[in-house]
């Protein structure tokens, strides 16, 4: 091989191993901001169904991983107050209009509803997006409820003989939400020990 070729060869080989460093660092730093992003935002969504003064732990490391009635993971975090679990938050999966519905559910240690919160979902902009707390306060009425207040039967939308309101022109995505919640309550009834226990 010419000494030119050569030096050109080693000219890209080079440029080509630096290019390779460069984003594999890249994607490091992305994998990590990632990471320190979804953090964040578990925190954020824990605090709003776990309020303050029921901790004194940090819940995002006091977990417990359990399967769903579906068979889907999900992570319980716990709410401790000098040791004692006070209550506790998971998802929960609902299926709307537009596919599922992802919430998180915090509940406390006898069962009553601390709060819930839409994680994730792809209804209807104006039509079916009023369960965020950004477009109106229904998500709200649910706290403080439980399986038996109202009754098991009464956990549906007015529309299906229920006391959870409809949407105007949209019954689907709120009825999915109230069925979602009251499985996440049964869930939470059948394995409170479980979700309760466990390593800390
Ligand atoms: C383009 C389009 C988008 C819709 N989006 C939603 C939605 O996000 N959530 C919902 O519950 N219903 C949505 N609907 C309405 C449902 O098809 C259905 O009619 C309604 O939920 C039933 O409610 P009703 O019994 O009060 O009419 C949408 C309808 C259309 C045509």
């Amino acid at each position: 091989m010419k000494q030119g070729t050569m030096i050109h060869a080693a000219i890209l080989g080079a440029f080509c191993l630096g290019f390779g460093i460069m984003l594999a660092l890249i994607e490091q730093v992305t994998a990590e901001d990632i990471k320190a992003r979804a953090m964040e935002d578990r925190q954020a969504s824990l605090s709003q169904v776990l309020p303050a003064e029921i901790l004194d732990n940090n819940p995002v490391t006091d977990t417990v991983v359990m399967k769903n009635d579906e068979g889907k993971e999900i992570t319980v975090f716990r709410a401790r107050k000098g040791g004692e679990v006070t209550g506790m938050a998971y998802e929960i999966f609902g299926s709307g209009y537009a596919g599922e519905m992802k919430l998180m559910l915090g509940v406390d240690a006898a069962g009553n509803v601390l709060g819930v919160r839409v994680l994730a979902h792809k209804e209807t902009p104006g039509l079916g997006d009023k369960i965020e707390t950004k477009k109106g306060d229904w998500i709200l009425k649910f706290t403080g409820l439980s399986l038996g207040n109202p009754p098991v039967d009464k956990w549906k939308v007015k529309k299906d003989g229920g006391q959870f309101d409809q949407f105007s022109g949209a019954t689907i995505t709120p009825r999915g939400v109230v069925g979602a919640i009251r499985k996440g309550l049964e869930f939470f009834a059948v394995h409170k020990a479980e979700m309760m226990g466990g390593a800390q």
